[in-house]
């Protein structure tokens, strides 16, 4: 989505209600940019680096829409105008990835004293964190969090009437700014937020305190911008929330995440709905009775299972046991034919013992996850985990991370190849990386397929039937 600026009396008085105030802005921004172009003779470049979850990469869209309406070009490198990196603090290999980037960005910066550097985003949200880039990081122009960047446009234009860092961010908000401008990275699939924020406190997680209190957003919100996407040739969306089965709790109106399912279901010319990410403990009957009927909804569960021990569940605060899971991944498998279940790991909880371990293990080889990202406890400072006593030694963690992803891999191995010789519909989605007259595809459960086809395909449902197993992805050929 774009505005038309072209109205805006940017020397009238500041509008006070969103999104007016930032429209407002971004036409200032746009006057700006215009005259540098004039003095450099050439246009202004900005930069944004994504780190972290689906979250950030759509948050990242609206940073760069807004950049876009401002008259920036876009590039896929660091030495530009203006960089911003959105940052993620979920575990704290991503915050040092972050601190080892900037000392890149300082010597692109030397080469280029005008450069304007910002960070933003949940990394951003951890007082420490700020303090440190303070002292440390000092050519860092902008810091913001995770509760304004709708505001990217007023806090860039306000930098650059100063020559001071500036640093804007809020503890929570029950704020949603609406109809803010959106870069597009597919023309055919679209991530959408339905709600922000999380409730949760899983006792390892930092989600809660970076990204505050769970927000939803409003029903005809979400409907309107998934017409308006289809509109514009959109035809499969992502719902994304950090816990998309509590959907609608403190809304005005009545409603379920699978109640709001059938409403997008309903929405002409969407093709395919898929969501990210339900938690097991209230992952409802209603959800997956939705989900079986439906024809636009894919057949792909991401469950985050973490650990298969209860004891450890219950230390985690998720809610939930092992037996529990088991029987809702059963009752899923049964009540969805095809459905494929992938899901999160953490090994190396505080506490976690050999037969903890093995508990996760064995929910592993029950459940025959089609794939399951698995993480090294990170600890999370301010969490209640990162207070708690047994702290797991690096060598066990190491060995039993490796134990479990052997496990992983055997069983996806043995899952993999499962669909040869059916056909199956398939969403073109690229030209193959590696061959030219190779396409890419998706099927409704997540897995990929290479078939002979052509650029004109991209963004249709085609039939393919599927061939060959290649581990991760299937060689196919398009059926008539
Ligand atoms: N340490 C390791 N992994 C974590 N995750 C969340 N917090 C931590 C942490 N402190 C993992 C969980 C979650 C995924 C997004 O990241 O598995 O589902
Ligand atoms: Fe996403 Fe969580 Fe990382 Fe933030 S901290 S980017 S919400 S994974």
């Amino acid at each position: 989505m774009q505005y038309d600026l072209s109205n805006i009396d940017i020397n009238g008085l500041v509008p006070d209600t969103e999104p007016d105030r930032q429209k407002y802005f971004m036409a200032k921004l746009k006057e700006y940019v215009s005259m540098r172009e004039k003095e450099l003779n050439r246009k202004l470049t900005m930069c944004v680096v994504t780190f972290g979850c689906q979250m950030n990469a759509r948050d990242s869209e609206k940073l760069a829409g807004i950049l876009l309406q401002a008259g920036f070009v876009e590039t896929d490198k660091e030495d530009s105008d203006f960089v911003i990196y959105n940052t993620c603090t979920v575990r704290d290999n991503a915050n040092q990835r972050v601190y080892g980037r900037l000392g890149y960005l300082k010597g692109l910066k030397k080469k280029n004293p005008n450069m304007i550097i910002a960070l933003c985003g949940c990394m951003m949200q951890e007082p420490h964190v700020v303090e440190k880039i303070k002292t440390t990081y000092r050519f860092v122009d902008i810091i913001f969090g995770t509760h304004n960047i709708y505001k990217l446009a007023e806090i860039l234009y306000t930098r650059l009437q100063s020559d001071r860092m500036i640093i804007d961010i809020l503890k929570d908000t029950d704020n949603i700014v609406e109809d803010l401008p959106s870069e597009r990275k597919f023309s055919f699939k679209q991530g959408v937020n339905i709600m922000f924020g999380c409730n949760n406190f899983c006792s390892y997680c930092i989600v809660p305190y970076v990204r505050g209190r769970e927000r939803s957003r409003a029903v005809q919100d979400i409907i309107n911008e998934i017409k308006a996407l289809v509109a514009d040739g959109v035809v499969e969306v992502m719902l994304l929330g950090q816990n998309v089965n509590s959907y609608g709790r403190g809304l005005s109106e009545e409603i379920t995440f699978a109640q709001l399912l059938t409403e997008i279901e309903k929405i002409e010319g969407l093709e395919r709905i898929r969501f990210m990410t339900p938690h097991p403990k209230d992952l409802s009957d209603e959800l997956i009775d939705v989900m079986s009927k439906s024809k636009k909804i894919c057949r792909h569960i991401h469950l985050p299972l973490q650990s298969g021990s209860s004891r450890i569940l219950k230390l985690m605060n998720r809610h939930y046991t092992k037996e529990h899971y088991l029987e809702l991944v059963k009752k899923i498998k049964e009540r969805i034919p095809d459905v494929s279940v992938t899901t999160d790991i953490i090994v190396g909880f505080p506490g976690e013992t050999e037969e903890d371990f093995l508990d996760t293990i064995d929910v592993c080889k029950q459940v025959e996850y089609d794939s399951a990202y698995t993480f090294i406890y990170s600890k999370r400072t301010g969490t209640p985990a990162a207070v708690m006593e047994n702290q797991v030694s690096p060598e066990v963690v190491k060995d039993r991370f490796d134990r479990l992803l052997a496990v992983i891999s055997e069983i996806s191995a043995k899952n993999s190849g499962r669909d040869v010789g059916r056909v199956m519909d398939v969403m073109v989605e690229e030209v193959n990386d590696h061959s030219p007259n190779l396409m890419t595809g998706r099927l409704s459960n997540n897995i990929l397929v290479h078939f002979e086809g052509c650029r004109e395909m991209i963004g249709k449902v085609v039939k393919v039937s599927l061939e060959e197993s290649k581990g991760f992805y299937y060689l196919g050929k398009i059926v008539d």
